[in-house]
This record gives structure tokens, C-alpha cells and sequence, in this order.
């Protein structure tokens, strides 16, 4: 059959279809994980440590450094940016997110370009980079009436994944930029937001010294936090009423592996999308998950290496072929040697583990550690995402043919089983189902 062509008309009754839907919302935006939202709910305990390091100030000593850590989720980002907002009497800041930057370079770019200057190329050095940095901060603090600026670098963990260049120099440096600063009586604190704390990554010993330990702990939320910030946001966002027996479920969901105040919005976001124009079911929540699943990992696996596929697949295997759902790196190392391709070079133990916590960080597995005994602790992994979702994304094929394995084996088992039971009775009975068996 040859494909409709695709017409004025057509674009035009798609239109009428989609406005004629009853949309259940009526400021969406407030469920946009991107939005500030004017009311925070809870986290007092770490707005109060984030405040002290910054206020440290009036009693003539700034913090050069504080690293905000937690799940992703948990609300850092989020309060940050509110309580550097209440304080815009006594501080200038800036928000960067660094997430899109590749290398060491291209975070100092977008520095750059959030403090309204122009991008560097990479021959003219890290140094003049951070003297431009240094320059435009000045500037905006003259502009500003201020002696205090407050430089927010979000998913920061992005300078350890440049290889090429060294994450403890571009510190140092932004740590030789704040003593600069000092001596023409302006100070800098640097904020970085990350998964992991700052001390956790692989520094010189002489720039965590001079950064000092001051660190703020996102812990993952409690439910009824997720609940509250749900029930706050569902208030705002939607015509209809929402019932609090569905918010409950939805914050119960999105905290089954660790409180995640985003994945609880997204979910009740995309339930509003899929329900019936009335009202919001806990069938619509479960859709919501299934959707966004399947949306993540295929998002994942679709711009994964070709070895980082291969990870995923031998996970997938192990979890489908030989039920193991949670499967060690070094049985999960072994099943990839498996599959990669006979052209293609194996990569590291080594390099695996590395990908492992990549595909940890990305959302699409966690972790648990276990006791190897004398050996001391290994870790294992788990698919966070039903390995009959994500396996197709991988390849239909290797799909298919773990699935065609998976219904072997099975059968296998089953035809041993009742050959077991045979062997209790009696010889004539034995003969005559085997046969059926077979
Ligand atoms: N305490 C809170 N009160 C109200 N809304 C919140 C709160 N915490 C988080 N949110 C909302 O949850 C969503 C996610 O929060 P946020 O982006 O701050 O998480 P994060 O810890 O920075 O996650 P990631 O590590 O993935 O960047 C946002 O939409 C935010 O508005
Ligand atoms: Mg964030």
C-alpha cells in the first residue's frame, strides 16, 4: 500500500482531532521538571548548611568551594537556584548547567557564555580562559553594586569524563581565580552540583586540600516528601481534581528505588497526557511508567557505543536467558566477551567496569555491592527497566533469539522434570509418557 500523502487538509484535521480532546490541564508547566517553583517542600536541613557556607562571608571568610551532592531527583538543582534567588541582595550568581559540555574546554565556554562573554578556542588555553572568567565576573559584580559572587556549576561530573585533559587543573585554577579575586576585596564561592561528592573523584591531593570539605548531602526523598511536592504541583497544573489515593501511588512508584521528586512529575505529567480527558486512574500511572521506560531506554541504548551495547545486551541476557537479575561485573565482563563481535577487540575489564557505571549514572541500572569474602566486595548490577523493553532496543534479532533460547531451556527443564518423576514409577508407565514426551 502506498503511503498517504500528507496534506493542508491532513494537518488541518489532525489539528481539529488534537484540540478536540479534552486536555485535564490547566498551567502544565508546572509539572515541567525545568520549572522553579516558588514553594519549596522540605529540605530545610540542607538549605540551612548551603546557607552557612555562604554566609560565612559576613564573618570575613568565603568557602571557595562547596560541593551539593545526591540522587538525581532529589532537588538539588532546584534548591540551589531558590536560595541563591532569596539572596540577590548580597550576592551575584550565575547557573550553569555543564551537562551538554564534552570537554574540560567546552565547560569553560559555557561559563563564558552565562556570564555574557564569547567562546575561546581551545589553542588559546585554559588560563586565558579563566582570566576571561575572572575579567567577567568583576565586571558583573561593578554592574551589580556587589562584593560577592556565587558561580553555580550544575552536573559537574562532566570534567571527569574528558580524558584528554585534567579535571584537578581546571579546579585549581578556578581555586587560584577566587585567591585573585580576594586581593581586589571580591570574593567567589563556587557551587558544584553533582551524582557523586566532590571528594569521591579522582583529585590531586593538593586541590582537595585547598577546596576544604564543605559539602551539602541531598539524601533521596522520603515518600511523603514526593507526596507533598505531587500534591502541590497537581493543585496548580490541572483543571480536574487529582485524588490523593493516585497521588499516593505515583509517589509510591517514583520511591520504590530512591525518593525521585522528577520521575514522580513526570509520571503524573504523562498520565495527564494519556487519560481519558476526565480523570487521572492509577492505570494511567502505570501506563505513564511503562511509556517513560521505554522512552529512556531506548533513548539510551539508541546513542550507546557499539560496546556499550554490548554491555547492555550480555545484561539482558543474563537477566532473560539465565534469570539472573542482578548479575556480577565480572559474570557480566564474561557473557560480553560472549558477544561482541569477532572483529572487534574486546575492551578492558577494566573499561567495562568503567561503562558500567556510566549506564549506573545514565539511570538505566543500579548498583549493590557484595562480599566476595577474603577478596573483599565486588559489585553487581540490575536492569532498573524490564529487560523485555530493553532488549528489543538493543536489536529485534539478538532479541528474538535470547527469547527463542530462554523457551528452549524451558523446555528442556520441563522434559527433565518429568523424566525425573518417571524414574518413581512403575516400567510400563515410564515407556508410555516418555513417548508422549519426546
Ligand atoms: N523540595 C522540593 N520542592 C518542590 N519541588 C521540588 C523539590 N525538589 C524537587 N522538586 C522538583 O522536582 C524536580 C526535580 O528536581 P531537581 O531538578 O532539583 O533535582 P536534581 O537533584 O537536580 O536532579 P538531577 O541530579 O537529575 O539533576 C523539579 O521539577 C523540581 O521542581
Ligand atoms: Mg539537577
Amino acid at each position: 500500500m502506498l503511503p498517504v500523502e500528507l496534506t493542508k487538509q491532513k494537518i488541518k484535521d489532525l489539528r481539529t482531532k488534537i484540540e478536540k480532546k479534552n486536555s485535564v490541564f490547566s498551567k502544565k508547566r508546572f509539572l515541567d521538571s525545568m520549572f522553579l517553583p516558588s514553594k519549596i517542600i522540605g529540605r530545610e536541613n540542607e538549605s540551612e548548611i548551603l546557607l552557612k557556607h555562604i554566609l560565612s562571608l559576613k564573618d570575613g571568610f568565603v568557602v571557595p568551594f562547596v560541593s551539593v551532592y545526591g540522587r538525581s531527583g532529589s532537588g538539588k538543582s532546584t534548591v540551589v537556584k531558590f536560595v541563591c534567588e532569596n539572596l540577590r541582595d548580597i550576592i551575584s550568581f550565575r547557573f550553569v548547567n555543564l551537562r551538554k559540555a564534552k570537554t574540560v574546554f567546552g565547560c569553560t565556554n559555557m561559563i563564558l557564555s552565562s556570564l555574557g562573554d564569547k567562546s575561546l578556542s581551545s589553542a588559546q588555553g585554559l588560563n586565558k580562559a579563566i582570566d576571561c572568567i575572572q575579567e567577567q565576573i568583576e565586571s558583573i559584580l561593578k554592574k551589580e553594586n556587589n562584593k560577592f559572587f556565587v558561580l553555580i556549576l550544575d552536573e559537574y561530573d562532566v570534567i571527569f569524563s574528558d580524558p584528554r585533559s585534567n579535571p584537578s587543573d581546571f579546579v585549581y585554577k578556578l581555586l587560584q581565580m577566587e585567591e585573585n579575586l580576594r586581593e581586589k576585596g571580591l570574593w567567589n564561592c563556587t557551587i558544584t552540583i553533582s551524582n557523586n561528592s566532590l571528594q569521591e573523584h579522582d583529585l590531586d591531593d593538593r586541590v582537595k586540600s585547598r577546596m576544604g570539605g564543605a559539602s551539602v548531602a541531598f539524601a533521596p526523598y522520603p515518600q511523603s516528601d514526593v507526596f507533598g511536592i505531587l500534591q502541590d504541583r497537581a493543585k496548580k497544573a490541572f483543571k480536574i481534581k487529582i485524588s490523593k489515593e493516585v497521588l499516593e501511588y505515583c509517589s509510591q512508584l517514583s520511591s520504590s528505588d530512591h525518593g525521585d521528586a522528577r520521575r514522580a512529575l513526570d509520571f503524573l505529567r504523562t498520565a495527564g497526557e494519556i487519560c481519558n480527558g476526565t480523570q487521572i486512574t492509577k492505570g494511567d500511572i502505570d501506563s505513564a511508567q511503562k511509556y517513560l521506560q521505554k522512552d529512556k531506554a531506548q533513548e539510551i541504548v539508541s546513542s550507546a557505543t557499539y560496546h556499550m551495547r554490548c554491555v547492555v545486551a550480555s545484561i539482558c541476557s543474563l537477566a532473560i536467558v539465565n534469570e539472573q537479575s542482578w548479575a556480577a561485573t565480572s559474570s557480566i565482563y564474561k557473557k560480553y566477551t560472549e558477544i561482541v563481535s569477532k572483529d572487534d577487540k574486546p575492551l578492558s575489564y577494566r573499561r567495562i567496569s568503567d561503562l558500567l557505571v556510566e549506564l549506573e549514572n545514565s539511570g538505566l541500572v543500579v548498583s549493590r555491592a557484595y562480599s566476595r569474602g577474603r577478596n573483599g566486595y565486588g559489585k553487581e548490577y540490575k536492569l532498573k527497566v524490564s529487560p523485555e523493553l530493553v532488549g528489543p532496543e538493543v536489536n529485534q534479532e539478538f532479541y528474538e533469539s535470547l527469547i527463542k533460547r530462554k523457551v528452549e531451556i524451558d523446555r528442556n527443564k520441563e522434559i527433565q522434570k518429568t523424566l525425573q518423576s518417571l524414574d518413581k514409577k512403575p516400567n510400563w508407565y515410564r515407556y508410555s509418557n516418555l513417548l508422549e514426551n519426546l
